[in-house]
């Protein structure tokens, strides 16, 4: 059987960090209010000359240097995001112009935090169909530009940033003893569309718009959602909570990440950590967390690794794989 293996990682993040210090000479707020709320001490924040796809390219570059390849040996890019460089075309194809490629094809996927697990999965069925023999899965974001940056209960959550993996077909034995891609899935619940979303859009104000959150209601529905998906991996592949090596969740909130931790009886020193670095960067913050552990060492070959999400739509995931 066809697996969708990982064969490399990479990611970027913007030149400028900003500091919860600063942060208070902003809006009316203090470093130990968003430590104490979030886990977040700084974020990075997209200069000018830095976008969605300049980001994006970084991350896809450094992930083909660290599998040792090049971007003709790619035949699709998957890119999650939900703050694109244009409304259309779709940053997957500016990226895949930056990197100088003209076959395959290239296209984005939008599911807000939940983008990076939608576009592994959505990876691994084209690698597992056939039609892809490796795919560049990249979460990239400037959740900066659509900040209203007097609104001092969302700007001080999120960060811009980076991450790609590059996902290869090899053959497995159809057990969960193989490398790559076990499980994943999938979920929304569009009835939570008014909880955290962007009041703008092409069809409506034309306008790009800004985030609005109901933050406590976001936080009242998290941590059910994360442990179900994360059961259903489980259940799929016939692994124990035990079996999991790495806990990689999407970074939105220290205290949503201890309370799945927790609910899953999976302990801290298991859980791959983030947000105190680079804030909530949405599609980009579980390829970022990868490329942290994986690169420092972490995670090896052959571990259990599993990703989660929950974000806007209500959308919300898990991908199960072994590095
Ligand atoms: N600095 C200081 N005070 C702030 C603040 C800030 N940045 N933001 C809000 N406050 C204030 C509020 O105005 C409120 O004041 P009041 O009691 O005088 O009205 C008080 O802090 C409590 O606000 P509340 O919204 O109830 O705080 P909370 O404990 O729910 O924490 C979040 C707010 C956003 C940190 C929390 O709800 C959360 O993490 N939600 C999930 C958000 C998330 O992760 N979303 C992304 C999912 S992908």
């Amino acid at each position: 059987m066809i697996r969708s293996v990982v064969r490399g990682f990479g990611s970027a993040l913007p030149k400028r960090v900003l500091t919860n210090q600063e942060m208070e000479s902003k809006v009316d707020t203090t470093d130990e209010w968003i430590v104490q709320r979030t886990g977040i001490r700084q974020r990075y924040i997209a200069d000018e000359s830095e976008t969605t796809a300049s980001l994006g390219e970084a991350a896809a570059r450094a992930a083909l240097d660290n599998a040792g390849l090049t971007p003709d040996d790619i035949d699709l890019i998957i890119l999650a995001t939900s703050t694109p460089d244009n409304t259309f075309p779709a940053s997957a194809v500016d990226i895949q112009n930056r990197l100088g490629m003209k076959h395959g094809a290239a296209f984005d996927i939008q599911a807000v935090c939940t983008g990076f697990v939608y576009a592994m999965s959505t990876a691994d069925l084209y690698i597992r169909g056939g039609m892809a023999k490796r795919v560049l899965v990249i979460g990239a974001e400037t959740f900066s530009r659509i900040l209203d940056w007097n609104d001092r209960t969302t700007c001080v959550l999120f960060g811009d940033g980076a991450g790609a993996v590059v996902l290869e077909a090899q053959e497995g034995q159809g057990t969960a003893g193989d490398r790559g891609i076990l499980t994943s899935h999938l979920r929304s619940d569009g009835s939570h569309k008014d909880k955290l979303y962007v009041n703008g859009g092409p069809s409506t104000t034309g306008q790009a718009g800004f985030i609005h959150m109901e933050g406590r209601e976001v936080f009242k529905y998290a941590v059910g959602m994360i442990t179900d998906v994360v059961y259903d991996a489980l259940a799929a592949t016939a692994l124990e909570v035990e079996d999991i090596d790495w806990l990689v969740p999407h970074q939105a909130n220290i205290r949503i990440i201890e309370g799945s931790a927790r609910k899953l009886g999976i302990p801290m020193e298991k859980v791959v950590v983030t947000v105190d670095q680079h804030g909530n960067t949405s599609a980009a913050s579980i390829p970022l967390a990868l490329a942290a552990a994986a690169g420092d060492g972490r995670i090896k070959e052959g571990d259990i690794v599993l990703l989660e999400a929950m974000g806007g739509g209500f959308t919300w995931g898990s991908v199960l794989l072994r590095w």
